[in-house]
């Protein structure tokens, strides 16, 4: 089933000499349970796909949709309600209320939504862990970058919501907190069924996911993992695809250990490079 379809979006910002073509006709769709990585270089447009998915900004053209409502058409008190109910959000710059603990960061979408009971226990288990649950009575200005970034990951989840929008969750984070992120990211959406759309600059954790989605200049170029990109852009399997094992907590493990980044490289011929680095970690 799919749970969520973009169709020929486009999102230009500004006017005039000023505007900036973020995405181009930005076209796919996304299975429940999927877990996706988005990956690009800075200012590709990877931000502005998730704002537009999360309803937080409206496409100048095109149609997406989210367990069969156009979010477009739907009134704005209606489409709180609806990203209250069916998307966790983690954003690049955390947004958690400063007059908050972190424990009522946490609980807080949970909160907001009368018709759901506050799931504490499962809180518990989100904070512990994520190695923060002794900072749960901590407020926001009392925490470093990555236990932000780790309350709001719990925060995200809290809700149990169908999809997850996280944009580099992991990028303030040194490389076992990744690992153990990405873990907790894959039991969840194991355990829920959830769909995960991750923004990431790591390219060896994007090779742990289901499926990459790689975005260049607005304009999204997919291929399976493991496949090698040819010149004339038709996807061929990389020799030894198949066999880089990149799935699970332990692959995990690898990938944050340091294969890099190379979120640089995303033309049609970086995929040769790309399946090299498998071809060495298989
Ligand atoms: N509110 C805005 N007004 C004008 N231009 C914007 C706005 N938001 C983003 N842009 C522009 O749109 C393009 C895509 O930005 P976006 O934030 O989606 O990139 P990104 O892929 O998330 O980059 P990064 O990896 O650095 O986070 C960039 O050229 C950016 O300058
Ligand atoms: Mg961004």
């Amino acid at each position: 089933m799919n749970i969520l379809q973009v169709k020929g979006i486009h999102k230009i910002y500004g006017e005039k000499e000023s505007q900036v073509h973020a995405l181009r006709d930005v076209s796919f769709s996304v299975k429940q349970g999927e877990f996706i990585a988005i990956v690009g270089t800075s200012g590709s447009g990877k931000s502005t796909l998730l704002n537009l998915i999360g309803g937080l900004d409206t496409p100048t053209k095109g149609q997406i949709i989210i367990r069969g409502h156009d979010i477009a058409a739907l009134k704005p008190k209606e489409l709180t309600i609806f990203r209250r109910r069916n998307i966790g959000f983690v954003f690049q710059n955390y947004s958690l209320m400063p007059v908050l603990n972190v424990y009522d960061n946490v609980a807080l979408p949970v909160t907001f939504d009368r018709g759901k009971h506050v799931d504490h226990e499962y809180i518990r288990e989100l904070l512990k862990e994520l190695g923060i649950w002794e900072k749960r009575k901590r407020y926001p200005n009392e925490l470093s970058g990555g236990q932000q970034q780790r309350v709001a990951l719990a925060r995200a989840l809290a809700n149990k919501p169908a999809v997850i929008l996280a944009d580099e969750p992991t990028g303030n984070l040194d490389s076992r907190t990744t690992a153990e992120v990405m873990g907790l990211l894959k039991e969840s959406s194991r355990r829920y069924h959830q769909t995960i759309l991750m923004v990431t600059h790591n390219e060896a954790l994007a090779q742990a996911c289901d499926r990459i989605i790689r975005i260049e200049d607005g304009q999204i170029w997919e291929r399976p993992r493991g496949t090698v990109v040819c010149k004339d852009g038709e996807a061929q399997p990389a020799a030894g695809a198949g066999s880089s094992g990149t799935s699970g907590v332990s692959a995990t493990a690898s990938a944050a250990s340091g294969l890099g980044t190379s979120a640089g490289i995303a033309k049609p011929m970086a995929g040769v490079m790309e399946a090299g680095r498998d071809g060495e970690r298989g």
